[in-house]
């Protein structure tokens, strides 16, 4: 199952828009995929209480998503010069390191000028310090609000370049599955990892 993440609990968000647009290419490719919404978080739960103690079943339940996903789309726009902090709050929450060691993580930026460059660069350096598959074609959508409307994506570089990732990640988690290298494998059967 591939997780796409809608990096923000804005409700009524883009990012959640685009989530559902990416999550149907993905199955339209014939893989299973899930939108895992920020918004449906048990936010007034998290208050810090739970960073490493046993977590309400509410945020568990979100994070066993995570844990099991065979790859993580994630879908950032850009807050203040980098990504929600929604969504870092979440992954503070993540376990280390199942939740993101080898695990296949691709990446979607929205946002204006810079199409959410900084968010996912921001991000990325996170996912890479905590050691995970980071597919290498990333996608920044400009001026957003210009970019996505009720019919879809207007902009056929983007729809291209949107659909070349959703294959290439797909073939990229496939490739890392074949040859046992991803984390769900390594999970399977430890004594190849
Ligand atoms: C709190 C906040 C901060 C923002 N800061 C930036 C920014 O620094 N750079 C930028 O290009 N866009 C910025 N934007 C514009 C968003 O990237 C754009 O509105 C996008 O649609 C927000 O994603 P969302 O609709 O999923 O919440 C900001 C929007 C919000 C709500």
């Amino acid at each position: 199952m591939i997780q796409v993440i809608s990096g923000t609990n804005r409700p009524g968000s883009r990012s959640r828009v685009l989530s559902d647009l990416i999550a149907n290419l993905y199955r339209t490719e014939g893989e299973a995929c899930e939108v895992l919404d920020l918004c449906e978080l048990p936010w007034a739960e998290l208050n810090g209480s739970y960073y490493d103690q046993p977590k309400p079943e509410s945020l568990r339940s979100q994070i066993e998503k995570v844990n099991r996903a065979d790859g993580l789309v994630l879908v950032v726009a850009e807050y203040n010069g980098s990504f929600p902090g929604a969504l870092k709050h979440f992954i503070d929450h993540w376990e280390y390191p199942k939740s993101f060691e080898f695990r296949p993580v691709s990446f979607v930026g929205l946002g204006g000028r810079f199409g959410g460059l900084r968010a996912v660069e921001h991000l990325q350096q996170v996912f890479g310090y905590r050691n995970a598959f980071i597919y290498p074609e990333r996608l920044f959508i400009q001026n957003i609000w210009n970019v996505l409307k009720e019919d879809g994506l207007e902009d056929a570089l983007v729809n291209e370049l949107l659909l070349k990732q959703v294959k290439g990640f797909a073939s990229f988690i496939r490739a890392l599955r074949v040859e046992k290298l991803d984390c769900n494998s390594r999970q399977a059967s430890p004594e190849k990892g």
